[in-house]
């Protein structure tokens, strides 16, 4: 078996260091068209290009964001988006110490054949985007597939978003860009937490089987769980404590300490829920940096407080440094309400 060498490990490994450095998360802000119409739309706003650009322009001129996050996960669109006043956004995060970071894959689809479940698009070309985002300021990427608990869900479902995410991975790490591996288990469903556990633990273990068979180098990936929780509408809550124990349990089974950081996603909980369960599992030393990659857990309250006015785009700001110090304690295991 020949040992793996790339020409970009050495900077995949700082990049994903870097962004793994403490007190420090990714803003998700890579939401695709249609779902960021959905986000302008809860205020109001036509789903246009310039509201797009608009609302992504605040979010990242926020002053200070540089100190609690070290990437800024981008769709497409953004990337090559420039501020009002002609700065390109790539510029903007630079010169905050930010890293660009850019959502390759293409969304899901329905896949034959299963429990109505779907697989992820985008590994057709993937090799000539991933050049292309590297040359235009991207050094990492993010590939979301998706589980779903109650459709089954298919052996031939896990297998797929696995060997899926470890063909995006090699490739983007083919040309210089750390892949975030994302194999969200949904929140959906009325399961209890202990299902969660026994879904979760099977995925990532097939994940780390393809990303191994693949010769991805753990070094230079991260990852972006969902947190070990009970299904969306189980009656049976579960305290940040719980969260973090089964959620600990479930990764130090699957995951390779070689792997630099967990960047959580927030899936639907409300900004403290994510916070406290964040801060719960930074209670003790982790092998890994654990940390946050919330777009929701973010952002809803900037949505709110913005509404879409330019009056307001100040305190939308403060909104969103609010939520970012917020986690950043919590990263650090001192969030205190
Ligand atoms: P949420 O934090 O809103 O779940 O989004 C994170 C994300 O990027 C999903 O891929």
């Amino acid at each position: 078996l020949k040992v793996r060498a790339g020409p970009y490990d050495e900077e995949l490994i700082q990049t994903a260091n870097k962004i793994a450095s403490k007190g420090k998360g990714l803003l998700a802000m890579d939401e695709s068209n249609a779902t960021c119409g959905k986000r302008l739309d809860s205020i109001g706003l036509e789903n246009t290009e310039d509201n797009r650009r608009t609302y992504r322009e605040l979010l990242l001129s926020t002053p200070g964001l540089g100190e609690f996050i070290s990437g800024a996960i981008l769709f497409e669109e953004t990337l090559y988006q420039s501020s009002s006043k002609n700065t390109s956004f790539v510029d903007l995060l630079n010169k905050q110490g930010i890293i660009p970071g850019i959502k390759v894959d293409k969304g899901l689809a329905p896949m034959p054949n299963s429990n109505g479940e779907s697989w992820c698009q985008g590994l057709d070309g993937l090799a000539q985007r991933t050049a292309e985002y590297y040359k235009a300021g991207a050094r990492f990427a993010k590939w979301r597939s998706v589980v779903s608990i109650p459709s089954g869900p298919s052996p031939m479902a896990i297998q797929d978003c696995a060997y899926g995410l470890a063909r995006y991975a090699a490739i983007a790490q083919a040309s210089g860009l750390v892949p975030i591996v994302e194999p969200e288990i949904l929140l959906d469903g009325d399961h209890d937490i202990d299902r969660t556990l026994e879904v979760a633990s099977e995925t990532w273990a097939q994940t780390f089987k393809f990303l191994a068979d693949q010769k991805v180098l753990f070094e230079g990936i991260l990852l972006k769980p969902a947190m070990v929780t009970p299904g969306a509408d189980s009656s049976k809550k579960e305290s940040p404590e719980t969260v973090a124990e089964y959620t600990l349990k479930m990764l130090k089974r699957v995951v390779p300490v070689a792997v630099p950081g967990i960047m959580f996603l927030s899936g639907g909980q409300s900004e403290l829920e994510a916070t406290l369960n964040l801060n719960a599992m930074n209670q003790s030393p982790n092998p890994w940096h654990v940390s946050f990659s919330y777009a929701r857990a973010l952002q809803n309250s900037v949505l709110k407080t913005w509404q879409g006015d330019s009056k307001n785009e100040q305190k939308a700001q403060e909104a969103l440094l609010k939520r970012a110090k917020a986690n950043s304690d919590a990263q650090k295991g001192q969030y205190d309400p």
